[in-house]
């Protein structure tokens, strides 16, 4: 008896549910009885609030908080872009040089560029080499084996282009955190001062091909 009464409830309500479907205009807000997690109470940007003395419904940063973002490291070396314009540096930064070093198989530390170039080209072997090939030429496993699976992947770039060779060192960093077209950037992976290792071996590796004298 009871059940046949909630169900009489239930289907009355279904009935006064659908009857508000008649596709009239209306000013109240629609009922929702289910309600979505974004219909709630909550504060808009720049939102007053009574809970806080001071009104403010965004708070201001706590003294002394660091920003995971932003300042912790010289914009030039984050970015590749000399400060405060658009163009990317010419050469490796030193203070990016000064960041590396590398430990060799006989446990000697080296450091400077040969230090880089040797953490790079570890790095490369990682990060790159299954694209862009170990010698740099666009030929990597995954690009190699797409091709017979008949998934084409876009071939990587020839790290031996002519324009690559002669990009602003900057450039090419950029492209390792950034991205470019079809490559994904890599700054969630590889650190700042190993995306400069890489730079400094990709330099290298162009030099061991470029045909001296021929487009130096
Ligand atoms: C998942 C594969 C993949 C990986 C890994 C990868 N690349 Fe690429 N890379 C590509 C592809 C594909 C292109 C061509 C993008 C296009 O033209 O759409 C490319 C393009 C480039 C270019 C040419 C940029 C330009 O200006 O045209 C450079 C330089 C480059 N990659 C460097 C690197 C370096 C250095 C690494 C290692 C940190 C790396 N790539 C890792 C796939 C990859």
């Amino acid at each position: 008896m009871r059940s046949i009464h909630t169900n009489l409830v239930a289907l009355a309500l279904v009935g006064a549910g659908l009857s508000a479907c008649r596709g009239q205009v209306s000013e109240s807000s629609p009922i929702v009885p289910i309600r979505d997690m974004h219909r709630q109470q909550k504060y808009r940007p720049q939102d007053s609030s009574d809970y806080y003395q001071d009104r403010r419904s965004m708070r201001p940063i706590p003294a002394n908080t660091v920003s995971r973002e932003q300042g912790l490291i010289d914009p030039e070396l984050e970015t590749g872009l000399s400060a405060g314009t658009r163009n990317y540096l010419d050469r490796i930064p030193q203070a990016a040089l000064s960041m590396i070093r590398h430990r060799t198989n006989d446990g000697r530390w080296i450091e400077g560029m040969e230090g880089a170039v040797a953490r790079g080209r570890e790095r490369y072997g990682i990060y790159c080499a299954p694209c862009h090939g170990a010698a740099g030429d666009g030929q990597g496993i995954i690009w190699a084996r797409s091709r017979i699976s008949g998934y084409q992947y876009p071939q990587p770039a020839s790290l031996h282009d002519d324009r690559i060779r002669h990009s602003p060192d900057g450039q090419l960093y950029a492209t390792i955190r950034n991205g470019v077209r079809n490559m994904p950037g890599y700054a969630s992976q590889i650190p700042t001062s190993d995306r400069w290792a890489i730079v400094a071996y990709v330099r290298a590796l162009e030099l061991s091909q470029a045909n001296a004298g021929a487009n130096p």
